[in-house]
């Protein structure tokens, strides 16, 4: 009997801390990817981890999972980064810049220097400004090189919309843009419920100044400070994330995910990464949708750009 071989789909984890290990979980869960390798400064850790993953192998579909280091990369379809420090209560991703800016260079240039050719996806923070920092030391082209910008906050979002109107969250439409930050907005204009735009859902004359919405938004925009003052960090909603974001590329889907990518003049703004939505396929951003937002969105993004372009060009100095 002759078996077809199936597809090899490798994924790297750098960074095996409370982000790494729920994203690792959240693939072997949902049966994404064929080859996962955990690398970790601490390699212990990410042996650990590799090990207590392994024993939950007979519940899952099969998958190899193994910790490693960075000559795994050389065949790799994506490298996921999600190492670094993380916020303190009280302290904004933005205070990380400098600090994760030196390690996400270093694990970069280990990266390349194995000659890899796939897809880097970044989700330490500010992920932003470290997506940017990653394609500058990387040289791979921009397509290349994605961040998880908004997907968690638009998730976020999502989940608050469905909760306010007891609908499927799934059913619920709707995006954050720009920074995955403290400046970042709802793009309230095109929120729809079903297909029915919400202010038409929700009779509302103007949905951004409506104040059960101001607070929803505010609930979305903050939801990290509130998990980290309770748990001293947020973890699953982001590997899930970058789970479903895994398996949009690996699996060629062409879908449309709010992720963080480079303008070069979409919506008038140059040079800088921010979240927007984008179609997200195996070669990786496929192209950024250009949503025809109202002036006080446009006004907003522009403000969450030129905070991030002045961030990184301080990083990148
Ligand atoms: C979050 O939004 C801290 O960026 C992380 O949960």
């Amino acid at each position: 009997m002759t078996v077809e071989k199936t597809k090899t789909r490798k994924v790297v984890i750098v960074g095996t801390g409370f982000v790494g290990a729920s994203y690792a979980y959240a693939l072997l869960n949902q049966g994404i990817g064929s080859d996962l390798v955990l690398i970790d400064l601490d390699k212990e850790r990410a042996e650990g981890e590799a090990r207590d993953l392994n024993h939950g192998m007979p519940f899952r579909s099969p998958m190899k999972i193994r910790a490693g280091d960075y000559d795994e990369c050389k065949d790799a379809d994506m490298v996921v980064i999600t190492a670094g420090a993380n916020q303190k209560p009280g302290e904004t991703r933005l205070d990380l810049a400098t600090k994760n800016a030196k390690i996400m260079k270093g694990i970069v240039t280990q990266i390349m220097k194995n000659d890899f050719k796939g897809i880097i996806l970044v989700a330490t923070n500010p992920v932003d400004v470290l997506t940017h920092v990653a394609y500058d030391v990387s040289g791979l082209p921009k397509e290349r090189v994605i961040g998880s910008g908004t997907i968690l906050d638009t998730a976020r979002f999502r989940y608050l919309l469905s909760e306010y109107y007891q609908i499927d969250s799934r059913n619920v439409h709707a995006y954050i843009i720009g920074e995955h930050g403290d400046s970042e907005l709802p793009v309230w204009s095109h929120v729809q419920i079903g297909g029915v735009p919400l202010k038409k859902y929700g009779c509302m004359d103007d949905v951004a100044e409506d104040p059960d919405m101001k607070q929803i938004f505010e609930n979305v925009r903050d939801a990290a400070y509130h998990i980290i003052e309770r748990k001293g960090a947020s973890y699953y909603g982001i590997g899930l994330g970058l789970a479903r974001l895994t398996k949009a590329i690996l699996y060629d889907e062409n879908s449309i995910i709010t992720v963080s990518t480079l303008f070069e003049g979409e919506y008038g703004i140059e040079n800088v990464y921010l979240g927007i939505p984008a179609v997200v396929n195996e070669n990786g951003v496929r192209e950024m949708i250009e949503l025809d937002l109202n002036k006080k969105e446009l006004n907003e993004l522009h403000a969450s750009a030129k905070i991030l372009r002045e961030m990184t060009e301080k990083v990148l100095e």
